[in-house]
């Protein structure tokens, strides 16, 4: 299967305060000069905060990394477990496709996929809400046919229960995950025929599907709301409240009504500014990069809540990359922007 970029991509790709926080620790882990080494868990990351992996998210892992571009692009084409295009909103359902459940029924699951989501795999749903794909086994072949469904994994599946499953889903409720025809977890179906002094200590569900009942997290994407964000021997388990962007009252930077003569400047060289992104300043009445270039950190409260992405304009750096291209220098990404052969 060829895997590349997906044709229509964000603007930008920014962490989270509270992922960014986790990003950091997870660096920790490694020795000086082997960073790179987190480019697995840092691109999971960027994929379970934003369901998909962009290519501004790819670069903005690359950068954190230190890692040239391509190198990050080849570890994401490379593992199907990276989704290199948009996939549902809800959730992206993965059927499993090996012997087992094949046997079992996989092709009527993908059926019901067909029907109720979308012809093809990897295509959105109409309404944006789901997407699916085949995969390989997923270790779960004594309870086959299965799927995962965002982190869990639902299985005995029969045609009926998969389809309402979608619908629950599409509902806005979460179904318990694990076995759904009544077995606990991979006894015989007829019932346990060893170790039955166990039978009467169960708990409702079996240890997994329980501990995902407990998370409650199956379908949710992951924003750093998520303990612990630090690594063990940095000392302290902190909350994702810990590292949330202080407050600052907001105050009006400079707006212009037009560009000034000789026209706007070209936003795009900031990192983090997209043809969307630019629109959306020059709405606001800001063209030039001297005007970002002199904002106070109440002005950038005030664009921030306006741009609707809290900590992006200072995780990216924009004032000091418009102070430099307003006095004239180049900085890295204005270099690539303007070349933009990265991926080509
Ligand atoms: S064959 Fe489907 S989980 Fe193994």
């Amino acid at each position: 299967m060829l895997r590349r970029l997906h044709h229509d991509q964000p603007d930008s790709f920014a962490f989270t305060p509270a992922n960014q926080a986790w990003a950091e620790a997870q660096i920790t882990k490694y020795p000086e000069g082997r960073q790179a080494s987190a480019v697995i868990p840092l691109l999971w990351r960027a994929q379970e905060q934003e369901g998909w992996l962009t290519r501004p998210a790819i670069e903005y892992v690359a950068d954190f990394l230190g890692m040239a571009y391509i190198r990050v692009l080849e570890v994401a084409s490379f593992y199907f477990m990276f989704q290199l295009q948009p996939v549902g909103s809800v959730a992206h359902i993965q059927v499993c496709g090996t012997t087992t459940c094949m046997i079992c029924g996989a092709e009527s699951l993908m059926d019901v996929c067909r029907e109720k989501i979308a012809p093809k795999p990897h295509e959105l749903s109409a309404d944006g809400k789901f997407s699916w794909e085949e995969v390989e086994c997923l270790g779960a072949c004594a309870n086959a046919p299965m799927a995962q469904i965002g982190k869990d994994y639902y299985e005995d599946l029969t045609k009926d229960r998969f389809a309402e499953i979608l619908d629950e889903l599409a509902a806005g409720e979460v179904p318990v995950p694990g076995p759904q025809n009544g077995r606990y977890s991979s006894e015989p179906k007829a019932g346990l025929v060893a170790l039955t002094e166990f039978e009467s200590g169960r708990t409702q569900y079996n240890a997994s599907a329980a501990r995902a009942v407990e998370i409650g997290d199956t379908i949710k994407r992951i924003d750093g709301t998520e303990v612990p964000l630090r690594a063990p021997w940095q000392g302290k388990t902190e909350a994702a409240g810990d590292v949330a962007v202080a407050e600052v009252d907001e105050q009006e930077p400079e707006i212009l009504s037009a560009a000034r003569d000789g026209g706007a400047d070209d936003l795009k060289l900031l990192k983090g500014v997209g043809p969307k992104l630019e629109g959306m300043l020059n709405d606001l009445g800001i063209y030039h990069y001297d005007q970002i270039a002199a904002w106070t950190a109440a002005e950038i409260a005030w664009v921030d809540a306006r741009l609707a992405f809290k900590g992006r304009i200072e995780r990216d750096g924009w004032i000091e990359q418009a102070r430099q291209l307003a006095a004239g220098e180049e900085t890295e990404f204005a270099k690539r922007a303007k070349d933009d052969k990265i991926y080509e």
